[in-house]
């Protein structure tokens, strides 16, 4: 516990030397979250760096969360304490790749999650978060075909709840969502069938979740699809005695700060990011102490990602 606590001063006197503030995901390792001034969601960390008035943003999330901070940030250093932390789902599209689809649909509206590349986003019209997704295709006028991409699971749960046909959706995963299977899901709410079901639009099993609501293994007023924020924002009102979250399991260390009464359970508890988990207190207290990694977009594809991260950031209201 002291040595705990000795890191815990010791990287918060760096980061004041540094004039750096932290800014760490929920699924971020339960040392790292603690000791950053903010936690959240991508879009709130989106937000948090477009406001930062600290020197330095260190950003203990995965690397297309730090390039999203330098985008909307530019005249700060960004640092990101291991830049191999990558995102299976930003991986599923490339530029050239979008450049060929937007040639086969002249005129679509391109919508991108954040989890994609600075690049991808210079080719984008308006980026989303899971918090956003439906906000966004919405404000759209109905008549414009959309391209939504990479996340599939999310380009389901979006049409399905603007009921948009004109939606084409990008076929890419998160290995780790994906992972989290419907069969994961109906033997653990069989297992406490009065449990709520918190279901992050990532999952696998978020669209049979969707389809089945309103059945008996997924009863419609206890299956709530939300963001990592959503999920938070939920869990302070919520008055269930358990319930069952499928995301990755690093967003329970913020659902059971926020309520400790509760009986939180992961649906699938090997659902982890080695991504998110590359962000160790080691690396975190080497990146305050020697300013490595610095985090670098290109200023003409920085410029033209902004347009589509700020598009977002004044549109979309939290899940
Ligand atoms: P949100 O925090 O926006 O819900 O996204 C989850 C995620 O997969 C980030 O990697
Ligand atoms: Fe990417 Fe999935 Fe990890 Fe999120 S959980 S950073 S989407 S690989």
């Amino acid at each position: 516990m002291s040595s705990q606590n000795d890191w815990e001063t010791r990287v918060r006197q760096l980061a004041a030397e540094r004039d750096a503030v932290i800014l760490a995901h929920n699924y971020q390792r339960p040392e790292i979250q603690d000791v950053a001034d903010h936690v959240g969601d991508s879009l709130a960390l989106a937000r948090l760096a477009a406001t930062s008035t600290a020197r330095t943003i260190v950003l203990a999330g995965v690397y297309f969360m730090a390039e999203t901070a330098k985008i909307l940030s530019p005249q700060r250093t960004v640092l990101i304490p291991d830049a191999n932390a990558g995102c299976s789902l930003a991986d599923s599209i490339t530029a050239e790749q979008l450049r060929g689809w937007k040639r086969e649909h002249p005129g679509a509206v391109v919508v991108a999650y954040v989890n994609t590349s600075a690049d991808v986003k210079a080719e984008s019209d308006i980026c989303c978060t899971s918090a956003n997704a439906a906000d966004i295709v919405a404000a759209i006028p109905a008549g414009r075909e959309v391209l939504f991409l990479p996340d599939q699971f999310l380009g389901a749960h979006v049409r399905r709840v603007t009921g948009r046909d004109n939606l084409h959706v990008w076929m890419g995963e998160c290995h780790v969502h994906a992972g989290i299977s419907p069969q994961d899901l109906r033997r653990k709410v069989a297992a406490d069938p009065a449990a709520q079901l918190y279901v992050h639009p990532e999952c696998g099993c978020s669209t049979a979740a969707l389809w089945q609501a309103g059945t008996e293994d997924f009863p419609s007023q206890r299956t709530h699809v939300l963001s990592t924020g959503g999920m938070l924002t939920a869990a302070r009102t919520t008055t269930a005695k358990s319930v069952l979250v499928a995301t990755e399991t690093g967003m329970l260390h913020q659902l059971r700060k926020a309520r400790p009464d509760v009986r939180w359970e992961p649906a699938n508890p090997r659902a982890t990011c080695h991504y998110m988990k590359m962000i160790t207190p080691e690396a975190l207290e080497r990146c305050l102490r020697d300013g490595q990694s610095e985090v670098h977009v290109a200023p003409e594809v920085a410029s033209r990602a902004r347009r589509a991260v700020e598009a977002m950031i004044t549109v979309g209201a939290s899940a």
